[in-house]
């Protein structure tokens, strides 16, 4: 492999170092290229062929849906490991042992507590609030109650602000869902696993006991996993530039949650769940939907298909499919939505549209599908999607921050008027 690229403008011949990773992926690194050039730039809207750092977190290959954390593959993490073990491994890059993933955990439940005053804020939200705006608000008011984990320069500080965000935000999340349901907002038993104790702060009723299902919390934990990062992902790139300007955690996964909300990215799951439910209501009519997604002048597309690294079946799809097979025939449920989301893989997949583009379905397209089999209503799906990627928006800031990342400022082409004099008023 060439150790350097070489740009031709104008005549004028510039060589680039080409940089290689371990899984052989090369760039062309042009930190040089304005100075060199005396100011070109590049041009890539959506960033579609642009690395916007080195990173040892997560490695994906679309072509191959490939998905691995720190090395591990996914499906392996999804079958062995549970939900705090891939958050640590995520963070701090190795798998923990048994003494390192219990002292993470006590830390975690020593931080979940959260001010009783941040209810006096939820308190002001309407009760049909978007869990997603009232996550991302609740999360940038922590600031305020946690003031020293805002600037985290030292690696205790950074550890205090990353087990205070893991115990807080399921808190948070759970009563997001509280406030809707009109539920008491109470805290959770940190004398259960991570994910029972969040089951158990979404769905405890107030004059009920809560009967931990083994299901339940099975499924979740697997969901949370296979959520739990996906490389410089939009939301991701987020909490990655907000961090840049030394925002702080807290800010910077606040805008992140804000990004995830978007029906492009996180909140396809609660789309594709409307989706699914629309075309029931329709007598099952998914060849008038294909239609629609590929009727150029229709806004409509297929929410949960497509993906803009996968040009092949997204890995964590397959896992959720035949997850959600079997939490169905568990809990004895019988979903008709299951059987039009397979009918319409099924015709999506043998498409030509959909094969030509290399559309298949993602992440989101059946994990809805289990979030509702337990109960979790759909406007907290996206929620959902939040708490699982929360570990890897805390690995990827840290990343950056402990590689001393600079701020990040992209330039542009300017495409506006040229210069003009200004006209007053009477002559406009
Ligand atoms: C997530 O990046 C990540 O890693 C994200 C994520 C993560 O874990 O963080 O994996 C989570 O966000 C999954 C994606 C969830 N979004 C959806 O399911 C929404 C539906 N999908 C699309 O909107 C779309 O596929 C995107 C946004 C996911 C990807 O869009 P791209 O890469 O910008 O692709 P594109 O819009 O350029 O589409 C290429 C072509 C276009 O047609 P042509 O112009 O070539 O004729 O494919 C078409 C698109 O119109 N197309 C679709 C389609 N997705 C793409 N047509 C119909 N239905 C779709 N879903």
């Amino acid at each position: 492999m060439s150790k350097t690229a070489t740009l031709v403008i104008n005549g004028e011949k510039y060589d680039f170092p080409v940089v290689e990773g371990t899984e052989n992926e090369i760039a062309i690194d042009i930190k040089t290229l304005r100075t060199s050039t005396g100011g070109v730039t590049t041009l890539d809207p959506g960033y579609k062929n642009t690395g916007s750092c080195e990173s040892a977190i997560t490695f994906l290959n679309g072509e191959k849906g490939i998905l691995r954390y720190r090395g591990y593959a996914i499906e392996e993490l999804a079958e062995k490991a549970d939900f705090l073990e891939v958050a640590y491994l995520l963070i701090f890059g190795e798998l923990p042992d048994a003494e390192e993933l219990a002292k993470f955990h006590s830390d975690i439940k020593e931080h979940s507590h959260v001010d009783e005053d941040v209810k006096k804020i939820l308190d002001g939200f309407p009760k049909s609030a978007h869990p997603m705006g009232v996550l991302s608000s609740l999360t940038s008011a922590l600031i305020a109650f946690n003031p020293s984990s805002v600037n985290v320069d030292s690696p205790e500080e950074m550890y205090l602000a990353i087990v205070r965000m893991m115990g807080k935000f399921p808190v948070l999340t759970a009563w997001a869902h509280r406030k809707r349901a009109g539920l008491p907002l109470d805290y959770g038993d940190n004398t259960l696993g991570y994910v029972d104790n969040f089951l158990k702060m979404m769905f405890k009723k107030p004059d009920g006991e809560y009967n931990s299902n083994p299901i339940l919390v099975e499924a979740l934990d697997k969901l949370l996993i296979l959520h739990a990062d996906h490389e410089q992902n939009c939301s991701t790139s987020t909490v990655r530039i907000v961090g840049s300007s030394h925002a702080g955690l807290f800010a910077s996964l606040s805008a992140g949650i804000s990004a995830l909300w978007g029906p492009l990215h996180g909140g396809a799951n609660q789309a594709v769940i409307e989706m699914l439910e629309a075309i029931k209501e329709d007598g099952g009519d998914t060849k008038k939907y294909m239609a629609k997604a590929k009727d150029k002048s229709d806004p409509f597309r297929l929410m949960g298909f497509g993906h803009r690294v996968y040009k092949n079946f997204d890995p964590r799809a397959r896992i959720i499919k035949a997850s959600a097979d079997d939490v169905l025939q568990d809990l004895g449920i019988d979903d008709p939505v299951l059987d039009i989301a397979k009918g319409l893989e099924r015709e999506a997949l043998e498409d030509s549209y959909f094969v030509n583009r290399k559309l298949y379905p993602n992440v989101d397209f059946y994990s809805g599908i289990i979030y509702r089999a337990m109960g979790i209503p759909v406007e907290m799906f996206t929620a959902m999607f939040a708490l699982g990627r929360l570990p890897g928006w805390i690995a990827q800031w840290r990343e950056m921050r402990l590689r001393k990342e600079p701020i990040g400022r992209p330039r542009q082409i300017y495409i506006g008027e040229t210069h003009r004099p200004f006209k007053d008023i009477e002559y406009r």
